[in-house]
């Protein structure tokens, strides 16, 4: 086993975690992502910081997909851009006539674009319209990002999905990655976002996965990972929250039943904007 991961690694753990409970999560492909060396940390991070974090995965996952069919469904949307999108299969779990911009880190885009041209040549995935662009959100990609993304979105509804990054990135990324949203969507557009909120840091189970980021990725604060409040929505005022779950609060809607006390599991919320204006 490798002794340290790179943030792109968590893309692997993440997929994995869906995989191990695809009643849950309702993704079918993320296994295909799954390796001996991916499950060695993920059996590593489960013991040390929250078994739970099989479950919230999967109903995090389960709520982002639920949300865009129904959007699809109903004609809002015709393209999803997932930033930060890591080994995320939507595009095969959602109807072909939704098309797909994923951005991530180039280690992830390589590997992702080749693998994924593979598995629908061969006809393990469906196939899909779905197009792959590096960038690194901690460095400045606004301008050839805009100059890409420009030509591709034109006259299309977008859903705009961040989902398991904002942890990694501090508040000016953010705020800057939100005012990125702001300049390519249009109004009635919407994204998908996750954050844990500032009281997460007195659980157990977050002080616990600072220790286990802070052993195996690299030395760091806890201040170094990134909490918002609701008020970092809020304030946006171009976006009106649309909906906002926890994961309590959808694993009620999804029958899931959560056996931990409350301090032992990282509860993630869910927002769904829409651009007003
Ligand atoms: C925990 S994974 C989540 C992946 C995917 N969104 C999901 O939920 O399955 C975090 C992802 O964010 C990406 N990421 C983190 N920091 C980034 C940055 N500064 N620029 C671009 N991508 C970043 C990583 O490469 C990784 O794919």
């Amino acid at each position: 086993m490798k002794n340290t991961i790179n943030i792109h690694d968590t893309a692997f753990m993440t997929s994995m975690f869906r995989a191990m409970n695809e009643p849950l999560s309702n993704d079918s492909f993320s296994k295909l992502w799954s390796n001996a060396n991916t499950k060695m940390w993920v059996d590593a991070y489960l013991k040390e910081v929250s078994e739970e974090e099989v479950k919230t995965h999967c109903v995090r996952n389960r709520f982002f997909l639920e949300k865009i069919k129904e959007l699809s469904k109903n004609n809002k949307i015709d393209l999803v851009i997932n930033f930060g999108a890591g080994f995320s299969m939507y595009p095969f779990l959602l109807n072909e006539s939704l098309a797909h911009i994923e951005i991530d880190t180039s280690e992830i885009i390589a590997l992702k674009k080749q693998k994924i041209s593979d598995w629908m040549e061969k006809g393990i995935l469906p196939k899909r319209n779905i197009h792959f662009i590096k960038a690194n959100f901690s460095k400045n990609y606004e301008k050839k990002l805009f100059g890409k993304l420009e030509v591709l979105i034109k006259g299309k509804s977008l859903f705009v999905l961040i989902e398991g990054v904002l942890f990694f990135l501090n508040k000016n990324e953010s705020e800057k990655i939100f005012s990125f949203f702001d300049k390519i969507q249009c109004k009635g557009d919407y994204i998908g976002s996750v954050s844990f909120n500032h009281s997460i840091r007195n659980t157990r189970a977050f002080k616990r996965l600072i220790h286990f980021f802070n052993k195996k990725i690299v030395a760091t604060s806890a201040e170094n990972y990134l909490t918002l409040n609701n008020s970092f929505y809020t304030e946006k005022s171009s976006y009106k929250i649309q909906e906002h779950r926890d994961y309590f609060m959808y694993s009620e809607e999804l029958n899931n039943k959560i056996d931990l006390k409350v301090t032992d599991i990282l509860n993630e919320n869910y927002y769904l904007l829409q651009k007003t204006q």
